[in-house]
């Protein structure tokens, strides 16, 4: 059996498509005939199953009896106990199907004091190991072909526990020199982290999104991020699509669109190709 591949979204900074990415790339990934499990650490809004259709039904679960376990539940020191007492059904009781093909554990509001009880561990390699800790012993046996995660845009507890659990980080970036910035602090940032932790974290996949090429600004940066990151770049870049924004608004990605314009076709496109090389980046850097 092949290793279950994992990545996790990444930068430091809201707003740049993260979630979107997530969600598309996760789909994306599904269509070529993967098994996909996405995880929601971006916060109790729960944006990725807005996206996927199912936050509605996740927050009634809430409602009724609180979703217990839950995403939350397994950074607790109590998670193993937890599991044995439950059994084979405590992690497949956090998953939920989506129409979309992917599978998806929903971002639940035991979130919001994570990053705080995270930093009551006084031993940082406990601390930062909590999320690999649970994929390596209760979601790597449910046999996933790709793990995406979808992390908070800043760096707290619990992105660095997504970093740890994936050794692999997507960025989606805009073009525009904030972004560019952006972009090279978190590569600043992974090299910190190899150096002071010994954990090798690469960076997969640079993903252009929201990209307007109608401007020459965004065709220059497109161009400055090709340069500054041959080996992380995607292949095509992901355009500015108001289909995808419509998608979202309606709990879907642009992949279930029956009529998709031509920037939601463009946006599909780029992201299947963004999926198959990161594939064989994941695959390259497990060897
Ligand atoms: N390629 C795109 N075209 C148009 N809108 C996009 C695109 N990618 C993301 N968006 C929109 O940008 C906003 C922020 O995206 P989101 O994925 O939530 O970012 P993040 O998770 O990084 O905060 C959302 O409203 C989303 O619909
Ligand atoms: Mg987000």
């Amino acid at each position: 059996m092949n290793e279950t591949l994992r990545a996790a979204t990444f930068l430091d900074k809201g707003g740049t498509g993260k979630t979107t990415t997530v969600a598309h790339l996760g789909v994306a990934l599904d269509e070529l005939g993967h098994d996909v499990l996405l995880i929601d650490l971006a916060g109790k809004q729960g944006d990725l199953g807005k996206h996927l259709g199912v936050f509605d039904e996740y927050q009634e679960q809430i409602a009724n009896d609180e979703a217990w376990p839950n995403i939350a539940t397994v950074f607790d020191d109590q998670w193993p106990t937890i599991a044995e007492k439950l059994g084979d059904k405590a992690t497949a009781d956090l998953i939920l199907p989506t129409d979309e093909g992917v599978d998806l554990i929903p971002a639940h509001p035991g979130l919001d004091s994570l990053d705080a009880e995270l930093g009551n561990i006084d031993d940082a390699r406990e601390r930062y190991t909590r999320l690999e800790a649970f994929l390596d012993e209760y979601v790597d046996p449910l046999g996933y072909d790709v793990v995406l995660i979808d992390l908070p845009g800043l760096t707290n507890n619990v992105s660095y526990n997504g970093l740890w659990a994936a050794h692999s980080v997507i960025a989606p970036v805009e073009m525009g020199p904030f972004e560019a910035e952006q972009a090279d602090a978190l590569r600043r940032d992974l090299d910190k982290i190899r150096e002071s932790f010994d954990v090798a974290i690469s960076l997969s996949l640079v993903l252009p999104n929201k990209v307007d090429t109608r401007t020459k600004l965004a065709e220059e940066y497109l161009q400055a991020f090709k340069e500054e990151y041959p080996e992380s770049i995607a292949p095509d870049y992901v355009p500015y699509s108001q289909d995808i924004r419509n998608a979202t608004d309606r709990g879907h990605t642009a992949f279930a669109l029956a009529e998709p314009s031509t920037t939601a076709d463009r946006a599909r496109e780029a992201y299947l190709a963004a999926a198959e090389v990161l594939v064989e980046r994941l695959q390259g850097a497990e060897q």
